[in-house]
């Protein structure tokens, strides 16, 4: 049956500017050697262990799944996002930083999820998701039924939801759709709790720029599945 919501295109678009000779480099010769491969996945296939596993769904230029992965190296890391030149940010750090703990995925999240075991991955981290900020394209927001049914579905009992976002129309539509669904538990006790970044959750580039240049605020949630 055609899911409505996860069908949709939710992404805008894959291509910026054109790639430096030693960026289309790192997309032709690294790429492949750090690719999610086709078909099932799961630890095993793609660090040859049963590791814990943490996904990022678009990691625009890389910087906080590199952090994650560089905090946790026995965690196994999949960063999904199908900008190629956040891609290539992404290649950079893994490169710079010598990390063998993360697969990247250049392409939709949600297509990467289905494919890992019910109830197998550790984290899921959503940040700054694009707002789609207009009523009629709503539908395609990443914080709607059908991605988080695939995300709760992927989460093991337990395991942690990340979700931020710089957006207001955004964070109210998000803590509607949260505040309907009985299978996560939000961990906020104060205002501060999403009010405040926690030392766990460095800034990407993007948030900064939200934050210095736009004078946003910025919005953390954590939610643990039940
Ligand atoms: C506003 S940016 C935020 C990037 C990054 N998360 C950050 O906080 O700096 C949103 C990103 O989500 C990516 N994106 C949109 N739809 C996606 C999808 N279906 N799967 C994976 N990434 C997606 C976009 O390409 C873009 O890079």
């Amino acid at each position: 049956m055609k899911d409505p919501t996860t069908l949709n295109r939710l992404y805008g678009r894959a291509k910026g500017h054109k790639l430096r000779a030693g960026q289309q480099a790192l997309v032709d010769h690294f790429l492949p050697q750090v690719a999610v491969p086709d078909g099932p996945l799961d630890a095993r296939t793609l660090f040859g262990d049963d590791r814990p596993l943490e996904f990022e769904i678009g990691f625009g230029a890389g910087e906080h799944l590199a952090y994650q992965a560089g905090l946790r190296p026995d965690h196994g890391f999949i960063g999904c996002e199908p900008f190629v030149n956040g891609v290539v940010g992404a290649l950079m750090h893994i490169r710079d930083d010598a990390l063998t703990n993360v697969r990247i995925h250049m392409g939709d999240a949600m297509e990467a999820l289905a494919r890992f075991p019910d109830a197998s991955l550790d984290k899921v981290y959503l940040l700054h998701p694009d707002p789609w900020p207009k009523a009629r394209h709503a539908k395609r927001r990443m914080m709607n039924p059908g991605p988080l049914d695939r995300i709760a579905a992927k989460l093991k009992p337990g395991g942690e939801f990340r979700f931020g976002t710089d957006h207001p129309i955004y964070c109210r539509w998000a803590m509607m759709q949260m505040n309907k669904r009985s299978d996560f538990i939000w961990q906020a006790k104060t205002a501060s709790d999403f009010l405040v970044r926690p030392d766990d959750w460095p800034e990407t580039r993007y948030a900064r720029k939200a934050r210095t240049v736009f004078g946003h605020d910025i919005w953390y949630f954590r939610y643990i599945r039940v």
